[in-house]
């Protein structure tokens, strides 16, 4: 598949068939995520796979939000007014777990960590985070390109505590996100996307 063919048909699925994704694609996904360019040239990411449910049962300490009126509360207090983005949270906040745990597979993937990170003195504190970044998202644009689908969430307070304390890993490594790929369900609600006129976000010599 082309590139922008994959930019394209990428999009965030919460729901999965029930089929494990095969090692190998795993190994490329990841693979083209380890291309990503990185701050400090190193390329220190470490990804923890988990393809057991049991294990996964493990690791995730989350649920899923299932009163409507509860996701209601939660966008008004947050001030939510777009349409489209109250969809897409309807759609997301009583899968949080569900997607994880149904998913063909589940990456966490972890950066080495120079500094705390929630300590930043300077834009460049924030250097390993952002290089994990450009890390996720070609894993997910190389998901995309081999038809597998997925999502990134980002974990509170009590599941990272939750993970460290079940999967000992180092304390200078950090995880920014779950990641769960899979086969989407031919039904997944996807919520509506916001279209964008490049015309209105392109300043040419000016702002
Ligand atoms: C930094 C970041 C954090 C995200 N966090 C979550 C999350 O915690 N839970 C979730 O279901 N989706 C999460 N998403 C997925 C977004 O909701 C999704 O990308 C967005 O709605 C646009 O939809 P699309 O990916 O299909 O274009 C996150 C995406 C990014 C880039």
């Amino acid at each position: 598949m082309e590139l922008y063919e994959a930019v394209e048909k990428r999009r965030t699925v919460r729901e999965f068939e029930d089929k494990p994704v095969d090692a190998g694609i795993i190994k490329r996904i990841i693979s083209a995520g380890l291309k990503a360019p990185t701050n400090n040239h190193l390329r220190e990411w470490e990804f923890v796979i988990f393809n057991d449910k049991k294990e996964r049962l493990k690791i995730l300490n989350l649920k899923d939000m299932t009163e409507y009126d509860e996701c209601e509360k939660m966008m008004d207090f947050y001030g939510m007014t777009d349409s489209d983005q109250r969809g897409m949270y309807h759609i997301a906040m009583p899968r949080q777990f569900s997607m994880l745990y149904n998913s063909g597979c589940l990456i966490l993937p972890f950066f080495k960590l120079r500094e705390p990170l929630m300590h930043p003195t300077c834009l460049s504190s924030l250097n390993e985070f952002a290089s994990i970044w450009c890390c996720i998202e070609n894993i997910l644009l190389a998901a995309s390109s081999e038809g597998i689908f997925g999502v990134t969430r980002i974990p509170m307070e009590e599941e990272l505590k939750h993970i460290k304390i079940t999967l000992k890993h180092p304390d200078n490594y950090a995880m920014p996100c779950y990641i769960a790929l899979g086969y989407p369900k031919p039904d997944a609600k996807l919520p509506v996307q916001k279209t964008i006129n490049i015309e209105d976000r392109i300043h040419l010599n000016r702002w």
